[in-house]
């Protein structure tokens, strides 16, 4: 039986590390919320008509974080979506201004070794090329830490946890 869908009052924007469960708790998210997700590497693959890395490749990281930023700043208008963010938004000072007006920011994290499971016999992901290993992702986590806690609004750790738990932690934290 369908059970009555929560009414989401404003965007939530999933943040984290490449692998730590944004898609799949967005979409736990979306189970319980009225409310669309919006996958952006998913926007951004079909609107440039590549994959991920042949944007990087031939077009370059910057221009990929150009249209990374255009697509966020579109979605301060419409309905309130679960916005399930690529991994490096949060780098972006304007990036983090732009989730804050429209929305409540969430990290989602999880140890290196989790993180080394989930990705590694995934090739869709430039920045991890060379560094598949556990000491590979930690030293990109560390660079990364300060940025994404400071962007966040609430943290929830992923790890042995389901989505549909992680989902139902964030609604309760938020
Ligand atoms: C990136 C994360 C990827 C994708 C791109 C860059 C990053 O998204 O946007 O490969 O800089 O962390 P996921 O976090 O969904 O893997």
């Amino acid at each position: 039986m369908d059970r009555e869908k929560k009414y989401l009052p404003c965007n939530i924007f999933l943040i984290g590390f490449m692998g730590c469960g944004k898609s799949t708790v967005s979409r736990a998210l979306h189970d319980i919320c009225d409310a669309p997700v919006i996958e952006m590497d998913e926007v951004l693959v079909k609107r440039e008509k590549m994959s991920i890395p042949d944007i990087f490749s031939s077009k370059g990281e910057a221009y990929f974080r150009r249209i990374e930023t255009n697509l966020l700043t579109e979605m301060q208008e419409g309905k309130a979506s679960i916005v399930s963010c690529g991994g490096g938004v949060p780098m972006r000072p304007e990036n983090v201004a732009e989730m804050q007006k429209s929305g409540k920011i969430v990290l989602l994290t999880a140890l290196p070794e989790t993180i080394l499971n989930r990705v590694k016999n995934d090739d869709n992901r430039p920045l991890l090329k060379g560094r598949k290993t556990v000491q590979g992702i930690e030293e990109l986590m560390e660079q990364r830490r300060g940025k994404y806690q400071k962007a966040a609004d609430i943290t929830v750790s992923t790890d042995d946890k389901s989505a549909e738990q992680i989902a139902g932690e964030i609604l309760e934290l938020l």
